[in-house]
């Protein structure tokens, strides 16, 4: 089984040869760093970098995210999907300026009371940025962890969690360890890949013991999966005007989901399509006529699948409020609108 030492040394000296350039790998800025991580949890690196460059380029520092609206967060974060993340970065970063004079706190557990700070992130901001020992574990590392160490209990229970977050921390002692931690999450993104592991070309082979005992393919175990919740929703899309000049109301959404974003209103359906629509539009507020085009839609999020069946309805007018506006169709770029909506207009060809 490993030496810790030696898989220190493979994994750095890996790391050295082949790690991927990366914008935040550019800096040591705490505050620039924990948006990257954020930003990451969930999603692909690829997709992130174009996300972290305007992000950073339009709220540089601490100070500046603090003083920005929510609407301009979500705006900025508007198709990364998981607004939360955007919403508790926005609420820690408004913290570490309100209670830090704007430095991200060195100290652990500081940096792990703010909102949106979890283990995972602590350590990353702590190792990457502040070059301190402190463990991280996502779900790259714990696949990299489960096969080296034969970790084989299910993905997500407390005694796997603990086993997972004790061999971090053991690996982190030592030099350079927010590259020790980068190395890991690379190796597992890279290498030791969910679906067919590149153990051929693996730095870490002779000291992995599922690669020893034929496993790899086996673990980790993942953890017991839930069938996504099924919800049957209508929506309408409600316009007025036509062509360039063409106007939709869409609503700041309450719903957990995409709290803070606008969308189209929106109803649980009960039955009958256009009863459904008349009824959303009420209760937003708006006065449209309900036209002929529909559409259907089927939208996966982590936990739900949504079913949606599509209205429109046109020559709409309504008082505007705060959560209640006229966008211009062809200006929806610019507003904070999750995927959901844009495939919602995409699907009813308004956009
Ligand atoms: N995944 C999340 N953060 C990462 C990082 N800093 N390097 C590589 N992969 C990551």
């Amino acid at each position: 089984m490993a030496d810790t030492q030696q898989l220190r040394r493979l994994l750095l000296a890996h790391f050295d040869a082949h790690a991927r350039d990366m914008p935040w790998r550019r800096t040591r800025d705490a505050y620039a760093i924990w948006v990257s991580e954020i930003m990451l949890q969930q999603t692909r690196v690829e997709t992130v970098i174009p996300y972290y460059e305007r992000f950073i380029e339009r709220f540089p520092t601490p100070q500046a995210l603090a003083e920005a609206h929510e609407d301009e967060v979500l705006a900025a974060w508007s198709g990364l999907g998981y607004y939360r993340r955007a919403r508790l970065l926005h609420a820690g970063v408004r913290e570490v300026v309100a209670s830090y004079g704007g430095s991200v706190p060195e100290d652990a557990e500081a940096r792990l009371a703010l909102p949106g700070i979890g283990r995972y992130t602590a350590g990353a901001i702590g190792s990457i940025a502040f070059g301190k020992q402190e463990p991280l574990v996502d779900g790259n590392v714990a696949r990299v962890l489960s096969r080296i160490f034969l970790i084989d209990s299910p993905l997500g229970r407390a005694d796997t969690q603990r086993a997972l977050w004790a061999k971090a921390e053991q690996l982190v002692r030592g030099e350079r360890p927010g590259d020790l931690n980068q190395a890991l999450m690379e190796h597992g993104a890279t290498v030791c890949t969910p679906k067919s592991a590149r153990c051929d070309e693996c730095p870490l082979r002779q000291v992995c013991g599922a690669h020893a005992e034929g496993r790899v393919e086996e673990l980790p175990v993942p953890r017991a999966k839930k069938a996504p919740r099924e919800q049957h929703l209508v929506a309408v899309a409600a316009t007025s005007g036509r062509g360039a000049q063409r106007c939709i109301w869409l609503v700041k959404s309450q719903q957990a989901l995409f709290g803070g974003l606008f969308g189209l209103p929106t109803l649980d359906a009960a039955g009958d399509l256009r009863d459904d629509a008349r009824c959303a539009l009420k209760l937003a507020g708006i006065s449209a006529r309900l036209g002929p085009r529909r559409a259907k839609l089927t939208h996966l999020l982590s936990h739900r699948k949504l079913r949606l069946q599509l209205a429109t309805a046109t020559g709409a007018s309504a008082e505007a409020t705060g959560d209640l506006r006229l966008f211009a169709l062809k200006e929806l770029a610019d507003v904070g609108v999750s995927s959901l909506t844009r495939r919602s207009l995409e699907a009813l060809q308004l956009i």
